[in-house]
């Protein structure tokens, strides 16, 4: 059976014929391509084929397909048992590594995926200190929960508007929304708000509207806003986190924040989530403190033992060079083929992430990413996928080079490109 006739029969059974929408395809039109296996930076499909994956399940496989001791460490832990609801010795072992790598992150609590991660911040950060709305950014991405899935609403001030059904409307009125980069925007909130604000959620490099960087002073003025209105600053870094240095986004921009989530990377291709602090915030949560979070997976031993091995090797190896080298290249050939095509189009790199955008001025925020051609982005997706590249099958989402890829793979990415009309 081929993409085209798993997805009709998953269609019958899934909603949607998908687990997650995004794979539906639904931005860039045509059928999911359902993957069979991978190795490297290459995944076979279900049609015979073999493509170069540059989307790498979203973030976590930064050392590519199927990485022989990662597997080895996944492999060994599951015929040592799949699961006790008890503690495991690698559960401390893990906490000691990440805490050992990011010097503000003093204690680290383990969930199963990115959504929970950010769902025990927040209310972390409620129970902390005590008040209970949050000022996120329109265009950064924090998982599913009820008050994350919030759009602007119709003035800075008020609170947001969901951007799903079935959300409870007493939990978007809780939510401030600001524009990425704005922190005359995030003052404006702060000052009238400031008392009741609990937290400031951010991507510090956002992921979820493309690749968009912070500009000069906005982590730094988030950092200083909230310190002054007794707000906690919460870096949601389940993509950023260990992706450009063994280490968080934060602690290499010299930042702290409060609390930290983690997910993606750290669980090597697992479902995971983290959320960690300095000791007296951290030890709000039960059972030391009054804030409940549990999980009957959490800290899984065969999910951390796939986070560990991973982190191991990035630090071991530090592949964060050749990526951000692979990735110039990679950035630098697609402007330089937009030039000589004539077409509007720039690509935003940082590493190993980048995202090509369908205009030609920078996008600071989600209204300049809204603003690109999305058009041309589906074109230019399904052009990248018969040539054998799988890219996100969506225009506000990062692409990911990893440290499996190899300079060849980018130059054929290129030489594809270059074939588009
Ligand atoms: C920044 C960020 N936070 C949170 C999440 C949610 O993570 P998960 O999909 O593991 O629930 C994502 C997912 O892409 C994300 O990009």
């Amino acid at each position: 059976m081929d993409s085209k006739q798993w997805f009709e029969r998953a269609n019958k059974v899934i909603p949607g014929g998908v687990n997650s929408p995004v794979r539906a395809f639904t931005g860039v039109g045509g059928t999911p391509v359902y993957f069979r296996s991978g190795k490297g930076s290459k995944v076979q499909t279900e049609d015979g084929t073999e493509l170069i994956d540059f989307c790498g399940s979203w973030g976590p496989l930064i050392l590519g397909h199927a990485r022989e001791e990662i597997v080895d460490a996944v492999s060994k832990a599951a015929a040592d048992g799949l699961s006790f609801g008890a503690n495991t010795a690698i559960e401390a072992e893990f906490a000691e590594l990440v805490c050992g790598q990011v010097p503000y992150i003093e204690m680290l609590r383990l969930v199963s995926s990115g959504t929970e991660a950010v769902m025990t911040a927040i209310r972390l950060a409620r129970g902390y200190t005590g008040r209970r709305k949050i000022l996120k950014f329109d265009g950064c991405y924090h998982g599913h929960t009820d008050y994350m899935l919030v759009a602007s609403g119709s003035g800075l001030l008020t609170g947001g508007i969901s951007s799903s059904a079935g959300v409870s409307p007493s939990a978007t009125e809780e939510v401030f929304v600001a524009p990425y980069n704005d922190l005359a925007a995030v003052q404006e909130i702060l000052s009238a708000n400031g008392d009741e604000i609990a937290a400031v959620i951010v991507e510090p490099i956002a992921g979820n509207m493309g690749l968009v960087e912070p500009v000069e002073g906005f982590l730094e003025g988030l950092r200083a806003a909230t310190a002054n209105c007794g707000a906690l600053l919460i870096f949601d870094e389940v993509i950023n986190g260990f992706r450009l240095g063994p280490t968080t986004y934060g602690n290499l921009a010299g930042i702290t924040p409060d609390i930290t989530t983690l997910g993606k990377i750290i669980g090597g291709g697992m479902p995971i989530g983290a959320i960690g602090g300095v000791t007296e915030i951290m030890s709000t949560l039960a059972p030391l403190g009054p804030v409940y979070q549990a999980g009957t997976l959490s800290g899984n031993p065969v999910a951390v033992a796939a986070g560990r091995k991973t982190l191991e090797l990035l630090r071991d190896e530090n592949p964060y060079l050749k990526m951000e080298i692979l990735g110039q290249r990679l950035a630098k050939g697609i402007s330089h083929i937009a030039t000589e095509k004539g077409w509007e189009l720039h690509c935003a790199q940082r590493g190993g992430m980048f995202t090509p955008f369908f205009r030609k001025e920078p996008v600071r925020n989600l209204d300049d990413s809204k603003a690109c051609d999305q058009a041309a982005h589906a074109r230019y997706f399904h052009h990248m996928l018969e040539q054998g590249f799988y890219t996100p099958p969506s225009a506000f989402e990062v692409a990911f080079v990893s440290a499996a890829h190899t300079e060849a793979d980018i130059d054929a990415f290129l030489e594809a490109l270059g074939r588009m009309i």
